[in-house]
């Protein structure tokens, strides 16, 4: 598999984060009032990157309605011409995303810690979902099969590899303190909750209405509405697929759901953290 991908500190990554884009962000600065969208491939990540700044404007849609998440997020890893690149004269709070694990990040990004919004979701979902992106991606390989696909991805053999290590990178952090940990189907569930939480983590009080407005903008069938990727190569849709919890049971057999099952259990016994997607 690895004639696929390149490796950067143990983990494969996709063709997009070149060399270049690599040694960018190695030299990268952040500011502490930085906030960073971390999350494993497919696990809301693009939800996020217009819940974060709908909840620092309070509710004003107007930069998410028209500017696309690949204009104003960078992310890590990542530097193409045409893509977003961030700036040292920018002014804070600076939002970018990043799929790499923990241990992973620019060695200022310890220094300086600046707040984390990771964001976790069912792995059997993320499976499934990558599985249809990377087919659509060229950046990413792909097998042949979904099931080829789910052993690759048990495996780590995928870009960002393993999931079960990224989630326990991230969870495994020892100062917590400006990391907010949310899970994808917490948002399904409870959207104003998730959207309090932000806010009350990013020092961005929020009244009701505000919240009301955010919940409504986020909601699938709005952001799929949106179509701010329609000037990129990649089709809109390839990012709003379902929006689902539990579209695994549509793909996977029962086996195959038992063998993540027994994996995860295996692979997150000493992880503190109470999953609720099952
Ligand atoms: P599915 O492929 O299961 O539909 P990312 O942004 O990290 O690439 O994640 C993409 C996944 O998040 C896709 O999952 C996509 O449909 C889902 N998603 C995006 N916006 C969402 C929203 N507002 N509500 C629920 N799911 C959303």
């Amino acid at each position: 598999m690895a004639e696929f991908y390149s490796s950067y500190k143990g983990i494969y990554l996709p063709k997009c984060c070149t060399p270049e884009g690599l040694k960018y962000w190695e030299q990268f600065t952040f500011r502490p009032d930085d906030i960073i969208v971390a999350t494993y491939p497919k696990s809301g990540t693009n939800w996020t990157l217009d819940l974060v700044p709908l909840v620092l404007s309070g509710g004003d849609s107007s930069l998410v309605d028209s500017v696309p998440t690949w204009k104003r997020t960078p992310l890590i890893g990542e530097k193409d011409e045409g893509l977003c690149v961030i700036s040292e004269t920018q002014p804070s709070p600076r939002i970018m995303a990043s799929h790499f694990h923990y241990n992973a990040m620019p060695e200022s990004f310890f220094q300086v810690k600046p707040k984390v919004i990771n964001v976790m979701r069912n792995p059997k979902d993320v499976l499934v979902s990558c599985f249809h992106y990377f087919k659509r991606d060229t950046n990413y390989h792909v097998a042949s099969s979904l099931t080829d696909f789910l052993h690759l991805f048990l495996e780590g053999e995928v870009s960002f590899s393993s999931w079960f290590d990224h989630v326990k990178s991230w969870l495994n952090v020892e100062d917590k303190s400006h990391i907010l940990y949310l899970t994808y189907e917490d948002m399904l569930q409870d959207l104003p909750q998730a959207i309090k939480k932000t806010a009350e983590f990013l020092d961005k009080p929020l009244e009701d209405e505000a919240i009301e407005r955010i919940t409504d903008r986020c909601l699938f069938k709005n952001m799929k509405k949106h179509n701010t990727f329609k000037d990129q190569i990649l089709d809109h849709s390839a990012f709003y697929r379902k929006g689902i919890a539990g579209d695994w049971k549509n793909h996977l057999s029962e086996k195959e759901g038992q063998l993540v099952d027994a994996v995860f259990k295996e692979k997150m016994k000493d992880v503190d953290f109470e999953f609720t997607w099952d």
